[in-house]
């Protein structure tokens, strides 16, 4: 989007005195991007972050590696769960599929939950070394048999956090929009 359109729309937000506030329920169930909270989409294989997190207290980085480097955080591929499921589980069906994928050398397509429309430019790098916790904004994932997401990724959410003091952190619009 233009800056030029971003700012024909915050004047007619502000005109209508609706800007910084969430939207109603009606708005919400519109959306094809954000407000999808509870969206647990089904997974080709029932990985669980209650199970590797939250009973085997496997740290996030260890699979999600990229979040502290890169805007993306990335889904780990399947040599990382080789390093254990070489030997971890090779009895139980679901592992074997996994073994079979990994040795066929085919990725396992997992359904992306979160999803923020193209306009919008989102940093994990930012967030999380200013310390910011995975959880603050993913809810309790070590909980999560299957992911869903938590927050509503909509503007008011991101700019009531940008805009605590104690945050400093940018609330202009070019933060979040090309
Ligand atoms: C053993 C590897 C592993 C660990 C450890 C792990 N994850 Fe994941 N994570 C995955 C895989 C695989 C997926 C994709 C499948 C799915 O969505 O369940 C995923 C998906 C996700 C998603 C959803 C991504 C999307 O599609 O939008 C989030 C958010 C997430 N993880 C956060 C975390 C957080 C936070 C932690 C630590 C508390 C963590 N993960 C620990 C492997 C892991
Ligand atoms: C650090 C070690 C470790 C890593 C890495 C790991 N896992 Fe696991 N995983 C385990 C352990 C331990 C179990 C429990 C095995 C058991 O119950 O015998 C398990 C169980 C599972 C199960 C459950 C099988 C069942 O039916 O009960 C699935 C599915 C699974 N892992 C998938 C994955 C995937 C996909 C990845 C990579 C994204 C991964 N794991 C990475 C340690 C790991
Ligand atoms: C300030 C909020 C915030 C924090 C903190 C945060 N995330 Fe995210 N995460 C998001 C948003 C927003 C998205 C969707 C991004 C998009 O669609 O571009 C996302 C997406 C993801 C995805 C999916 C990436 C993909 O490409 O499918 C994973 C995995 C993930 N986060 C893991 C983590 C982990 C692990 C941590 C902590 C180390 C973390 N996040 C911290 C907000 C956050
Ligand atoms: C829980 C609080 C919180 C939430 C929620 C949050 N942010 Fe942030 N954001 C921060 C903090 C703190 C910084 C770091 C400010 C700094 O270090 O300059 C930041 C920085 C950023 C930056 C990097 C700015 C720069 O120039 O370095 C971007 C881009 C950003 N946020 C986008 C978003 C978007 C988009 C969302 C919603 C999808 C979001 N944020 C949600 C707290 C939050
Ligand atoms: C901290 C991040 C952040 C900042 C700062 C921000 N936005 Fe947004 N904006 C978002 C996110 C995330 C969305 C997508 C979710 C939604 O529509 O609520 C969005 C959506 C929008 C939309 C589309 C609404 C729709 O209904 O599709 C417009 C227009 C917009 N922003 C304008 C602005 C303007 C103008 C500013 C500056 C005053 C601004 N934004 C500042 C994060 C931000």
């Amino acid at each position: 989007m233009r800056l030029t359109n971003l700012l024909i729309v915050l004047t007619a937000l502000v005109l209508s005195g609706c800007l910084w506030q969430s939207p109603d329920a009606e708005q919400r169930t519109q959306k094809s991007f954000g407000y999808n909270n509870g969206y647990a989409p089904e997974q080709p294989l029932p990985f669980s972050h209650e199970l590797h997190v939250g009973t085997h207290q496997i740290q996030c980085q260890y699979c999600h590696n990229q979040v502290e480097r890169s805007k993306n955080s990335n889904i780990p591929a399947l040599s990382t769960c080789m390093n254990c499921h070489q030997q971890v589980g090779t009895q139980l069906e679901n592992i074997k599929k996994l073994r079979d994928a990994y040795a066929d050398n085919k990725p396992i397509e997992w359904v992306k939950v979160h999803m923020l429309p193209d306009h919008v430019q989102f940093n994990h790098q930012a967030h999380v070394s200013r310390g910011v916790n995975c959880q603050t904004c993913h809810g309790p994932i070590e909980k999560m048999a299957k992911v869903y997401q938590f927050s509503d990724l909509s503007m008011g959410w991101c700019v009531n956090c940008h805009r605590q003091p104690e945050n400093k952190a940018p609330l202009n619009c070019t933060t979040c929009h090309h």
